[in-house]
């Protein structure tokens, strides 16, 4: 990623979901004297974990809590922008985080069923939403994390009967009811848990991750200065499809009919995207970080064209 960055001159840049700020790390020590950084985070312990790790790089670096879909305003607060690199982690979570039993996103870490990153975002916690929605809507859930159709209907009956008999409030218990519910043979077969995907579709769904990710994708595109790059990592089959969508989009300029003899729509390309495929992880990568083996990147640059 770094090389797609390329950091040279008096350039901004933005590490968009910073987490603990491993990534920002490297960036920094890349920077030339006369660039900067911005670090962002929806997360107080990690902006605080960031802010920790960079103070030795001074008033180059600066650490902001708040959500990429106001990179425009944050950036602008801090009179930073417009940006020649900025780049958006969506796995959403961190180690950190996935191992806190207050954020309950873990099904083998014991902790109340709750998901959401931002406490003071509304909506409903993992809590709510299994208290609360029919079996089916739960397994449409659970489809859109990849589950397939026949476990997650399996899933979301078995916690359709849990409920009526005891509220299910914690990880570990929601997770016995899955395995319960998944047949041996599948526990045979299956290399991962049978809990992972649907708590991956519960954790989508109580951070609006998607839309999340869209909103992000296009406050990004307004912050790049022309010939600036985003690069996104994506995690998992919805979202890797939503980025593949919104670049491809971003990159059409006109979308009259091709019978029309002059462009009535006035649609210019902002984007390009320079890799057709995005890259998987390199194998190393893989193996000194497990959680990398389904990322992809995606790089795309800014063209002059305004929004
Ligand atoms: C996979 S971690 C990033 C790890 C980071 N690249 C590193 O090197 O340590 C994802 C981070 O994204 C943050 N995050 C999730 N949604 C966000 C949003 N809408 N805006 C900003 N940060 C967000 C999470 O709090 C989490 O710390």
């Amino acid at each position: 990623m770094l090389s797609f960055l390329a950091p040279a001159g008096r350039d901004h840049f933005a590490d968009c979901s910073c987490g603990h700020g491993h990534f920002s790390e490297r960036l920094a020590q890349c920077l030339p004297a006369d660039a900067r950084l911005l670090c962002l985070d929806i997360d107080a312990e990690a902006v605080a974990a960031t802010t920790r790790r960079l103070a030795r790089f001074g008033e180059q670096c600066v650490v902001v809590r708040g959500s990429y879909v106001d990179l425009p305003d944050l950036a602008a607060g801090v009179g930073l922008g417009p940006f020649g690199g900025i780049v958006i982690d969506a796995g959403c979570f961190s180690r950190e985080q996935i191992m806190s039993p207050d954020l309950g996103l873990s099904f083998s870490v014991d902790g109340e069923l709750n998901m959401k990153l931002d406490p003071q975002q509304p909506g409903p916690t993992a809590r709510d939403l299994i208290a609360t929605l029919s079996a089916r809507e739960l397994a449409a859930l659970f489809r859109e994390a990849g589950e397939s159709p026949r476990t997650a209907r399996l899933v979301a009956s078995a916690i359709e009967r849990a409920r009526a008999s005891e509220p299910l409030t914690r990880t570990v218990q929601l997770a016995r009811v899955i395995e319960q519910a998944v047949d041996a043979a599948h526990l045979r077969r299956g290399e991962r848990h049978p809990a992972t995907r649907p708590f991956a579709g519960l954790r989508q769904a109580v951070n609006r991750e998607l839309p999340t990710l869209e909103q992000g994708i296009e406050a990004a595109v307004r912050s790049l200065r022309p010939g600036g790059r985003l690069c996104l990592l994506s995690y998992y089959g919805t979202e890797h499809a939503l980025v593949r969508r919104k670049s491809r989009a971003l990159e059409r300029g006109c979308i009259c009919p091709p019978d029309l003899p002059v462009c009535g729509c006035g649609r210019q390309s902002l984007l390009r995207r320079l890799l057709r495929d995005p890259l998987p992880p390199a194998p190393r990568e893989v193996r000194a970080n497990d959680s990398a083996r389904s990322a992809r990147l995606h790089v795309l640059e800014r063209t002059a064209a305004l929004m």
